[in-house]
């Protein structure tokens, strides 16, 4: 799935980071790919700082992908970092569609793509069977995640809207105005949490501090959303040779 929203700031990398930590703990082997050239943080909130190679330089094929991906050692979670400085993010198409077919032939349950802010990247978007688009509970965000689903949906991507940073202000909109607003199903509502800049801070996911914690009783309520449909495609007894991503892409459109 990618993780995504035209608006910067808005918290895509901690749904990425927490979400894939809620998978993984649960057993399921999850990547997450840092696919931001401008500001990849998905190392550096997880404590990889110091990294030379990461998803530009795999799909420009410099280096092979299972050399550049980086078991983390707190979580077990695998993560194909952004390297910092990578500003030659350039590739070609070609380059991009192989890449997406190398990660998943990597045999993964989930592969979690953290993006940039903006429409279009990486751009080939039949590689992906979910759009996560974030969003805060104001009026010119919700706008924005509309744009995009919008955009998504010409292009027969199925979106979802994440709420984040709810804090139940009279003046944030509510969740049925974010669903009107974004056309969209409100699939996570995540609470304001000092402790999730906390747990960045200290380099480690907030969903490892304590399970208690309201934002992420939200994360995994999100990722039960994940593993009921893993679950089913696993029982459906004419499906059962097929991977998570076939089963997603059944259930578009
Ligand atoms: N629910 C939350 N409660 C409190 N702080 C939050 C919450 N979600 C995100 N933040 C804070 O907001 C900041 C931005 O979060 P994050 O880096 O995940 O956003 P992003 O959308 O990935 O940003 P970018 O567009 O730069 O990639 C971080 O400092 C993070 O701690
Ligand atoms: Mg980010």
């Amino acid at each position: 799935m990618r993780v995504c929203s035209t608006k910067g700031g808005v918290g895509k990398t901690t749904v990425a980071i927490n979400l894939a930590t809620s998978l993984q703990l649960r057993g399921y082997n999850v990547l997450i790919v840092d696919a931001d050239s401008i500001n990849p943080c998905v190392g550096l909130y997880m404590g990889l700082q110091d990294v030379n190679v990461g998803t530009f330089e795999v799909m420009r094929g410099k280096i092979d992908a299972r050399r550049a991906i980086i078991p983390h050692p707190v979580t077990g979670l695998h993560i194909l970092p952004g390297r910092t400085g990578s500003e030659d993010a350039k590739y070609t198409k070609a380059q991009v569609s192989q890449f997406f077919k190398t990660i998943v032939a990597l045999g993964y349950d989930f592969i979690i793509i953290d993006t940039q802010p903006g429409i279009m990247f990486p751009d080939n978007l039949d590689a992906y069977d979910e759009g996560l688009i974030v969003t805060l509970p104001f009026e010119a965000s919700c706008l924005s995640a509309l744009k995009m689903s919008q955009l998504y949906s010409k292009k027969n991507l199925k979106t979802n809207v994440v709420a984040n940073r709810i804090r139940g202000k009279r003046y944030e909109l509510s969740l049925r105005e974010i669903e009107e607003l974004t056309e969209n199903h409100v699939i996570a509502s995540l609470p304001e949490d000092e402790k999730v800049d906390v747990s960045i801070a200290e380099h480690i996911p907030i969903y490892l501090y304590d399970k208690k914690v309201r934002f992420n009783k939200a994360i995994t309520n999100l990722a039960d959303v994940y593993t009921s449909r893993v679950a089913l495609d696993r029982e459906a007894p004419t499906h059962k040779d097929r991977g998570f991503f076939s089963w997603f892409r059944r259930d578009r459109g």
